[in-house]
């Protein structure tokens, strides 16, 4: 890729300094062996992991794609993220420091938290909840939040995190499809100074999906909620409780056992619910952890994502507890009440490594530099970005304004399936500004044409992964034969995994991603699907058909654009327009606010019906349409 400014196309090699103090100083001879023997290099990493019961087989590929790993063997990933610190001096360690938007804050040891999660595993047992069954929780970014899934993973259940932003609709859905009998939420969270309202959501969610039996609400804002009776209870009174002690053994779970489910958006309106498990994804997002961000026993590290997502479940909360590291969680907006939030929490608890998302890099250097530069950021090692692809400029400033040019940034590629890094460097690989560089250790991967024809270097091509790994999600809940069609079968010969992302890779073996190749939308790192915003649109009542596309934006990498036709041939307003944009907003949620919405009398179509979402962009970007042999009229 070649920038018009010489100084993006620079390559940053490592400094001294960040030499001596790796672990690992030459990526391409590890890499290699990986590569040469990738069970053996799992099995090594595997073993720095506390089993209840050793594997029998590292890699089971009997049933492909439906890849096993570890099998035979016994790991519950709390065991490793917290009962095994409790026996040696990591149990005095800070497991968190928490700051609410408010600014207050609250820390918790090692002890403390396992304490908290013993005492609400005990809670949701005394509530029915049973190995095996589906958990959902729906909350602010509060401790409690982190509590909730550790206590769930302990006793065996599953958990289904749904993001604090989602709304109405998009919560029913995922509650529906889990089956979900328990609910935990919150009254609600603070964002931007004011109150969100999590519990009327969920009260909304409940009446339109009835599984729910119990919902279990933790107080954070103090508004008032409405309370069932034997439905609702709160998190407080059942903790205060003797039901709430503290003896609780962790369940011994098989390797390949679920841990958690995870809604992602994909080509249609349902949302995909992966599964991950006990033991390949305790060691995948382990290893990762340590590799890329050389975790150190007195590192503080801050991902500054949400738990409700992949990157906050794999980097928030289980990496960092199995590698004993003491996390830094944030519950508000990173420009309140001021621009200098984030830089004033790095300097307040001396953080050493910071990972965040592009947006998050480019909304703060809208404000200029003199925010940060008012801060110690010295504490700083390392920085780190995931969740789409980091434009030069953006990755400048977050090098020179934020790392003082002393902090390698690791660009980490991956998504919800991978459960863990894919592509990413190491902090002694030279960095090129926007590629996320090679991929890690045990995998390879391949730009290819549609035929699985490997591209030339520097051309576009899709993105493969060539062999299964640890993190890799099992299968899409209650529907496996999705999940073979989604991530298998364009490759089926050549056994790949499509990951939906166009890239290329260059000269020197560095890959570099351009974006989906599917109706997936990223938008400020966020991924949505056009389907999804679409179905939110038609259930309003004046709207027949929709179409939504992403456009590019600097800022937010893209925004939304909707193009839909009326009921009985009415015609559009600016008044209907806003309206409908609220109207998925309080069905999907702000994040799936659209950032244009137009009428029109009909939308393009393929003969059998399909909407061509790309004739549409391209007119509006005013581009070649391109081919339209298949246009119905
Ligand atoms: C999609 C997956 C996994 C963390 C958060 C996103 C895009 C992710 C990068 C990166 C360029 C990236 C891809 C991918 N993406 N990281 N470092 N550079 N693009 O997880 O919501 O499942 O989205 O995010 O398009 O397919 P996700």
């Amino acid at each position: 890729m070649s920038n018009t400014d010489p100084e993006l196309n620079k390559i940053y090699y490592p400094s001294k300094e960040v030499i001596k103090k790796a672990t690992v100083k030459d990526y391409d001879s590890l890499y290699k062996k990986s590569i040469e023997n990738r069970e053996e290099f799992w099995a090594t990493e595997a073993k720095r992991l506390d089993w209840f019961k050793k594997w029998d087989k590292v890699l089971d590929d009997s049933d492909k794609p439906f890849y096993k790993w570890f099998t035979g063997g016994q790991i519950n990933i709390i065991y490793n993220a917290l009962d095994r610190h409790q026996k040696n001096a990591t149990r005095n360690k800070l497991a968190i420091i928490w700051e609410g938007e408010p600014g207050d804050v609250r820390t918790f040891s090692y002890h403390g938290l396992n304490r908290e999660v013993v005492k609400f595993s005990n809670v949701l047992r005394a509530m029915g909840a049973k190995k095996g069954e589906v958990i959902t929780i729906y909350m602010p970014q509060v401790p409690e939040l982190v509590i909730a899934m550790l206590a769930c993973a302990k006793i065996g259940a599953v958990h289904s995190v749904v993001y604090g932003g989602y709304s109405v609709e998009a919560l029913a859905e995922r509650i529906e499809d889990a089956k979900s009998r328990i609910l935990i939420t919150a009254d609600g969270g603070f964002r931007r100074g004011k109150a969100t309202k999590l519990k009327t959501i969920a009260d909304e969610a409940m009446k339109r999906s009835a599984t729910i039996e119990v919902c279990i609400t933790v107080k954070r804002t103090g508004e008032e909620c409405y309370m069932e009776n034997d439905r609702d209870f709160w998190y407080h009174d059942l903790m205060g409780m003797p039901l709430a002690n503290t003896n609780c053994c962790t369940e011994k779970t098989n390797a390949e056992d679920p841990l958690f489910i995870l809604y992602t958006s994909g080509t249609t309106g349902k949302p995909k619910g992966l599964v991950h498990t006990h033991g390949g994804y305790s060691v995948y997002t382990a290893t990762t952890h340590r590799y890329v961000f050389d975790i150190k026993a007195e590192d503080r590290w801050w991902c500054a994502a949400d738990p409700g997502w992949i990157t906050g479940h794999s980097y928030i909360v289980y990496a960092p507890l199995i590698n004993g590291a003491t996390i830094m969680m944030y519950e508000g907006a990173p420009n309140h009440p001021y621009p200098n939030r984030w830089w004033s929490i790095i300097e307040k608890y001396g953080i050493n490594i910071l990972y965040t998302s592009p947006t998050a890099i480019r909304g703060l250097m809208r404000f200029g530099s003199s925010w940060a530069d008012r801060h110690d950021l010295s504490s700083l090692r390392l920085l780190g970005s995931v969740g789409e692809p980091i434009n030069p400029e953006a990755w400048k400033w977050y090098y020179e304004v934020i790392g003082k040019s002393r902090c390698p940034i690791m660009d980490t590629w991956w998504q919800t399936e991978t459960g863990g890094f894919m592509i990413t460097p190491i902090p002694t690989m030279p960095l090129k500004p926007g590629s996320a560089t090679k991929p890690f250790f045990g995998n390879e991967m391949a730009i290819v044409d549609d035929h699985g024809v490997e591209v030339k270097a520097g051309e576009e091509g899709n993105l493969v992964i060539k062999n299964p790994w640890p993190g890799m999600a099992r299968t899409i809940l209650g529907d496996p034969d999705r999940y073979v069609e989604k991530y298998w079968e364009k490759y089926a010969k050549q056994g790949w995994y499509l990951a939906g992302d166009s890239a290329r890779k260059d000269e020197d073996g560095y890959y570099w991603i351009i974006g989906r190749i599917d109706d997936v939308i990223k938008v400020s790192g966020y991924r949505l699907g056009s389907a999804e915003i679409e179905s939110a649109l038609v259930s309003h009542p004046m709207v027949t058909e929709a179409a939504a596309v992403a456009l590019p934006d600097d800022l937010r990498g893209n925004i939304i654009h909707c193009t839909v036709t009326l009921r009985n041939g009415a015609t559009g307003s600016p008044a209907l327009a806003e309206e409908l944009k609220t109207h998925v907003e309080k069905e999907i949620g702000p994040i799936a606010r659209p950032a244009f919405v137009e009428f029109t009398e009909a939308l393009p179509k393929t003969r059998s019906g399909k909407i061509m979402r790309r004739v549409i962009k391209a007119r509006i970007l005013g581009q070649d349409i391109g081919d339209i042999s298949g246009l119905e009229e």
